[in-house]
């Protein structure tokens, strides 16, 4: 039994015969799992440059060509420049959905690059129009496509290479991605060392693709955080669990679990990032990859709010961030595969009535990761945030039953997320492979209608 018994409910076939729609069992990564679980089919448009590299991935993945139902559906269209070819894109898509198998995904890579400026001939006006209406093929595909299936759009700068697109086509088409819908996300071409200096990470072994990774994990004794503490370790990473004091013997489960360590430390203390950098620096002498999820809330209406409240969601979820981010960027204990990875959340991106203190230091996140980005990658780290939306934990159970239904099913999935997804999408981001993947936000949400 899930949390969410109407799901659990549905799955029921005298429940389907009364006309109840089947909510779908998603299909999410397991040890050992392969990438897909049935055929899939690649194309592209024009002279896309990524649809044999991804075929050859694929086939490096045990992934059979075939008839019938296909797992996957993989479109290169980073050559597309005109109307004629969407035309084409709907050409391959139409009778390629049909097949889509349940749990099935669909990904299409589109062209990148700068915008047409003002002295823009009317090709670049054409190309960039046709480069947006990808977006919005992807984003209705992903609306159109059922059961547990997904649509994602990864837009590839011109001169990136070919594997500089590997770690996200293997997430999107995996398990790991399944409450990741109607996302775009841009890659570019990754700067400094494509794969870790040190040589340990190996993002094509699936079991442990973060091996060797010293990960830090902020809010790590419950919820989102332990997830994450839980995935990252079962992929390989050495994981420093952090939380407050007050948690310490949850944390200590975790740390013992995961086989890591925990540090038990108010992240807002005004020695908080020094103590951190020390046991880093003591343990590990670097970090891999630092995952900022520790947040709390403090609702109330903007004519109600007090400073207290305001202050103590601003000082967790956003000053403690800045600070330690600071002290990464200007020391030398962030790695040159270094990767920052912020938890925003989607009330940071459409806002939420009662929450103005963590709408903005949600969407002040959301700021962090954009700003320092291009800074970061000439070193060859990275800096991302994930925003999730519904997603199963104690907060959410706690909710008024309405609401709680409400939150759950008005995404395109039609339920909610686990904590193991925002877990899953942070260990991709995680990846020295995932060089090219920086400055961006991606929402963990099954397409929630929220911000969208
Ligand atoms: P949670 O409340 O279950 O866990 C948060 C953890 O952070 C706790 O263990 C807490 O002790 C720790 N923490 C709080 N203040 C700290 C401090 N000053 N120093 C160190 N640790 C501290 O929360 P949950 O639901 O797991 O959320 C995790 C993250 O995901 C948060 O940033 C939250 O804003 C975000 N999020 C959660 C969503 C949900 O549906 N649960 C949706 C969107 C975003």
């Amino acid at each position: 039994m899930s949390n969410d018994a109407f799901r659990d409910l549905s799955q029921n076939p005298l429940i389907q015969r009364l006309g109840v729609p089947r909510i779908p069992v998603l299909r999410r990564h397991t040890v050992g799992a392969p990438l897909l679980d049935g055929p899939a089919l690649v194309g592209s448009v024009g002279s896309g440059r990524f649809a044999d590299p991804v075929r050859a991935l694929l086939k490096d993945a045990d992934v059979p060509d075939g008839d019938g139902r296909l797992a996957a559906v993989v479109l290169d269209a980073t050559a597309a420049r005109t109307v004629d070819d969407l035309a084409a894109v709907q050409e391959f898509l139409t009778p390629a959905v049909r097949r889509l198998a349940p749990n099935g995904r669909l990904l299409l890579l589109g062209p990148g690059g700068a915008p047409a400026g003002p002295a823009a001939g009317t090709g670049d006006v054409e190309a960039a129009a046709v480069a947006q209406a990808l977006d919005g093929i992807v984003r209705s595909a992903a609306k159109e496509v059922r059961a547990g299936a997904t649509a994602n759009l990864l837009v590839v700068d011109p001169d990136a290479p070919p594997a500089a697109v590997d770690s996200s086509v293997r997430f999107f088409l995996s398990g790991r991605s399944a409450y990741v819908d109607g996302q775009v996300v841009r890659v570019a071409t990754p700067v400094g060392p494509a794969r870790d200096p040190i040589g340990m990470d190996d993002p094509t072994d699936d079991v442990h693709p973060l091996a060797g990774r010293v990960a830090v994990v902020t809010g790590a004794a419950r919820g989102i955080g332990a997830a994450i503490a839980d995935t990252l370790a079962r992929d390989g990473a050495r994981v420093v669990a952090v939380d407050v004091p007050a948690a310490g013997e949850a944390l200590a489960g975790v740390a013992n679990r995961t086989g890591g360590t925990a540090l038990a430390l108010d992240i807002t203390a005004a020695d908080a990032t020094g103590r951190l950098l020390a046991h880093l620096a003591e343990r590990h002498g670097r970090v891999d990859v630092m995952v900022h999820n520790a947040g709390i809330t403090r609702d109330k209406l903007l004519a109600n709010m007090d400073a207290d409240r305001w202050n103590a969601v601003l000082a967790v979820n956003l000053r403690a961030q800045l600070a330690i981010n600071a002290a990464l960027r200007d020391g030398d204990l962030l790695s040159d595969s270094g990767r920052i990875v912020c938890v925003a959340s989607t009330s940071g991106i459409a806002g939420n009535r009662g929450q103005t203190n963590y709408a903005a230091s949600k969407a002040g996140v959301i700021g962090m990761v954009r700003a320092p980005a291009p800074g970061l990658a000439a070193r060859g780290a990275t800096i991302n945030a994930v925003a999730p939306g519904f997603i199963e934990t104690e907060m959410t159970a706690r909710m008024p039953l309405g609401t709680r239904e409400a939150g759950r099913r008005i995404n395109s999935l039609r339920q909610g997320g686990l904590p193991v997804d925002v877990a899953e999408t942070v260990g991709w981001l995680g990846l020295a492979e995932s060089g090219g993947v920086t400055g961006q936000v991606v929402r963990v949400c099954g397409q929630s209608l929220i911000g969208a």
